[in-house]
């Protein structure tokens, strides 16, 4: 696969979980209620898709149509985007801006942001449920993405993130949070790919791995990005991990320290596909964007 027709299989994906999101609004978001207003405009206003692409691609790669995995992607978005208004928050990271625009609370209030993100959550569930899927395969999802999102997930990520503003981490520390944080729903994203196909046991663990070593990568690019871009580019203000007294690889390591343990991540990320053919060069080529991204 060349670069340009990842770069256009990636578009095509992006937009059509897009669209799914906006028609999923409509059932279970209604904008006659304030909360539903603010939850579109933080799910709708942007986002780069990338955990959706992931599913739509996995279920790809397990010889199913991306399509099956639709409404699984976009129930991920959904939880994906409570986090990071809840993340923005004043209690959280304190921060104005998200995906270019004011953030959730500053838009609207904090209590309205803080009941859009539970109603994103909520609604994410109800959207597993009603997915067009047997139902066995449903119930996985729904505990894929509990779990993934809840206390031994993204959830104990965000706690150990807030613990190590006013502690040191080791770089195992470090790890561990960056796991739970960001890696956890990046292998859900994976997983409810394969879950919507079907997957061969074997090659669902092999994504898994991947997956596990792409969501390392991102949150170390993350925080890179963190100091060396600047907000027009990211939507959202750099500086702010240094703000919090956030421990991050940045902090830890520097700039250079931290790509290189990126780029690590990434061989190893690759390494988890070696025994897949060109079907997998799609995963392949957003490893490789991830690491090399620039908002
Ligand atoms: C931001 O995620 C939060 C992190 C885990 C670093 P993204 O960079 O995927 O944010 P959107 O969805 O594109 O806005
Ligand atoms: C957030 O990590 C991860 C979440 C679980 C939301 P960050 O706090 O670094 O994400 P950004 O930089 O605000 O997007
Ligand atoms: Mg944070
Ligand atoms: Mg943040
Ligand atoms: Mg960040």
């Amino acid at each position: 696969m060349k670069r340009d027709e990842y770069q256009t299989c990636f578009t095509k994906w992006a937009q059509k979980t897009e669209e799914r999101l906006t028609e999923l609004c409509d059932e279970y978001l209604p904008a006659n209620t304030r909360i539903g207003q603010a939850a579109r405009y933080s799910l709708l206003g942007g986002g780069k898709r990338v955990r959706a692409v992931l599913t739509l691609a996995s279920c790809r790669l397990c010889g199913e149509p991306a399509e099956k995995a639709l409404d699984y992607a976009c129930a991920l978005e959904m939880l994906h985007c409570y986090s990071l208004i809840h993340d923005d928050m004043p209690c959280m990271d304190n921060d104005d801006f998200r995906r270019g625009r004011p953030s959730c609370h500053k838009q609207y209030d904090e209590a309205t942001a803080l009941l859009a993100a539970d109603a994103l959550v909520t609604a994410a569930f109800e959207v597993i449920a009603h997915a067009d899927l047997p139902a066995e395969s449903r119930v996985e999802a729904a505990a894929i993405l509990s779990k993934a999102g809840g206390a031994r997930g993204m959830l104990c990520g965000q706690e150990l993130d807030k613990k190590y503003e006013t502690q040191p981490a080791t770089e195992q520390q470090l790890l561990e949070l960056h796991s739970h944080k960001t890696g956890a729903l990046i292998i859900a994203a994976a997983d409810l790919g394969c879950v919507a196909a079907e997957a061969d046991p074997a090659v669902r663990k092999a994504l898994q791995c991947y997956a596990a070593e792409v969501g390392l990568v991102f949150q170390i690019v993350d925080d890179v990005l963190d100091v060396t871009s600047t907000t027009e580019e990211l939507g959202k203000p750099v500086g702010s991990d240094a703000e919090n007294d956030k421990t991050t690889f940045v902090s830890l390591y520097g700039l250079e320290g931290a790509r290189r343990l990126a780029k690590e991540h990434n061989e190893t990320a690759l390494t988890s596909l070696r025994d897949m053919g060109p079907s997998a060069d799609f995963l392949r080529l957003l490893a490789e964007e991830l690491l090399q991204r620039k908002k």
